[in-house]
């Protein structure tokens, strides 16, 4: 098959093919250095602030037309934006006297202070108006705060900026993938995903490859021979370590052009979430069968970050404080990993040896992660406590699974994070309580066991004394939730 030695990509409709170190530049800084896209501005490059959001739209929808949404630039290498269109704020002016209805709303009422947040603020309002439309909804106060959570304004001109969301009239708004169809374009989007990409080029220091496989036994066979291969999903992770100078990445994968990852599905037992499916379709996926892990990503990063972020970069990233660990653990979910040599299945609470060293082998990649649909007996509840409510690094984190019948306790399932170098499941704990009463005595008790399992670090963000606490007071919360109902 041919091989591609470039990035092709299209950036407010024109079409750009890109090579050498620039494909391994963060999109920001290739934008504002390389083709004087200045309107997007970097701040934190750390994914943080939203200062640098854009629209991406790398896959179509139903309906044949690009599936735009917001991302921060400042973390996403060039190189995963092949085969993407990318809109920036510059791109979204209607014409040279007309600017697009959001950029005008936040003109119109005073939305910019200083102006360098704007930006981003109209690139994640665009993309929600893209959204809230497709979906046949009103913007209210309380969603566009939900979309906007990733964007800061240290001038603090919030309320203008609701007010100019408020003023949006959505049936006036023209689609972004309407305005962009481009079907010249999506035919070659096809052929770009059926092109493997590999590309070599050398630095100042090192040696730099880039492999995009388009296929799932082009990927096996290029981990087969160079296990040092780093995957790359979404970037979240590996973006902010790399900004901070703490990683170099000179062999990198990204599977994103394999299209058998990004699927999604479920049957009676499982609901089976591909490699590279995103943290915001899992959130959409799931929340007809399981709500309780919505309330979690709800409050898990922002939107730009889940439009961006894999949950298996989630799984294999292996933080003891990943929000969505805790989760998987205690359902049971199995990592299924795959190598030239074949499947291998491990459940979640055996695939963290130690403090970020997992159960793969250096020809395996993750390929999936298969989630147990829960029994309608069973009541799951996730817990997370941070400094702030939203968008915040965990301290501490728990999962819970019960069964009850008459008010004894069948079968039960415990998961605590931020106690541990590893998320942890409390195996002594599950079974010293079955059979015993659901009462709030029996998991005060419980609570008051811990310290013979767990030995918590004070950091910076939490003291061992506190955290050993609230992972005590989660035992406590969890009955009182359950046997009243409260979800
Ligand atoms: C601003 C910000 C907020 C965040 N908020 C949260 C939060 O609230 N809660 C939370 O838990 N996390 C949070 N994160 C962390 C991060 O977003 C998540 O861990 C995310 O799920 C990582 O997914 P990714 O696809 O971006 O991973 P990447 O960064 O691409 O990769 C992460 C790791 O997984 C490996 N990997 C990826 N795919 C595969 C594969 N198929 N096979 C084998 N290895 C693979 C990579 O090599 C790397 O080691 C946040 C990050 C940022 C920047
Ligand atoms: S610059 Fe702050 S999120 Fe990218
Ligand atoms: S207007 Fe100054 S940072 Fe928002």
């Amino acid at each position: 098959m041919e091989n591609r030695q470039n990035i092709i990509t299209t950036i407010n409709d024109k079409r750009y093919e890109i090579e050498g170190d620039k494909a391994f530049m963060p999109l920001g800084s290739f934008l504002r250095q390389e083709i004087n896209l200045t309107g997007t501005k970097i701040v934190c490059a750390e994914g943080d602030c939203g200062a640098c959001t854009i629209l991406l739209a790398r896959d179509v929808g139903s309906d044949g037309k690009l599936l735009f949404k917001t991302v921060n630039s400042c973390i996403l290498p060039v190189y995963l934006i092949d085969g993407a269109h990318v809109l920036t704020v510059e791109g979204l002016k209607i014409s040279e006297t007309e600017l697009h209805p959001v950029q005008q709303a936040m003109a119109d009422c005073n939305g910019a202070q200083c102006g360098y947040c704007t930006p981003g603020f109209i690139c994640a309002m665009a993309g929600m108006a893209e959204k809230l439309k497709s979906e046949n909804k009103e913007i209210t106060e309380k969603r566009t705060k939900n979309f906007l959570t990733g964007n800061l304004c240290r001038c603090t001109g919030y309320k203008p900026i609701l007010e100019a969301a408020a003023s949006l009239d959505l049936s006036r708004t023209e689609y972004l993938k309407d305005r962009f169809h481009n079907p010249t374009w999506l035919l070659e989007m096809k052929k770009i995903k059926s092109m493997p990409m590999n590309m070599d080029f050398t630095g100042k220091k090192i040696k730099h490859n880039i492999f995009l496989p388009v296929s799932l036994e082009q990927a096996l066979f290029a981990k087969k021979a160079d296990p040092e291969l780093r995957l790359i999903g979404g970037s979240t992770d590996i973006g902010v370590v790399v900004n901070k100078g703490r990683l170099t990445t000179p062999k990198t994968m990204a599977l994103y052009h394999i299209d058998q990852l990004k699927k999604i599905s479920h049957d009676q037992e499982f609901i089976e979430v591909g490699a590279t499916v995103t943290l915001s379709e899992f959130e959409d996926y799931i929340e007809s069968f399981i709500p309780e892990i919505n309330k979690m990503l709800h409050i898990f990063a922002s939107p730009q970050i889940k439009n961006q972020a894999t949950l298996v970069g989630n799984v294999v990233n292996g933080s003891p404080i990943a929000d969505t660990i805790p989760f998987l653990m205690v359902s049971d979910s199995i990592v299924v990993l795959q190598s030239i040599k074949g499947k291998r299945e491990v459940l979640m609470s055996k695939f963290y040896l130690g403090y970020k060293k997992l159960d793969i082998r250096p020809d395996e990649i993750v390929v999936a992660v298969k989630i147990p649909r829960l029994k309608k007996s069973e009541q799951l509840r996730l817990y997370k406590v941070s400094m702030r409510k939203d968008l915040d690094i965990s301290a501490v984190t728990f999962a819970g699974i019960v069964e009850v019948e008459n008010n004894k306790v069948l079968s039960a399932r415990f998961c605590l994070g931020g106690v541990a170098a590893t998320v942890i499941r409390l195996n002594e704990i599950e079974s010293s309580v079955v059979g015993e009463d659901f009462t709030k005595e029996v998991f005060v008790n419980l609570g008051k066991t811990l310290s013979q399992y767990i030995s918590p670090l004070s950091d910076l963000r939490a003291s061992k004394l506190y955290r050993m606490k609230v992972a005590e007071n989660f035992f406590v919360k969890f009955q009182a939730e359950v046997s009243s109902g409260v979800v």
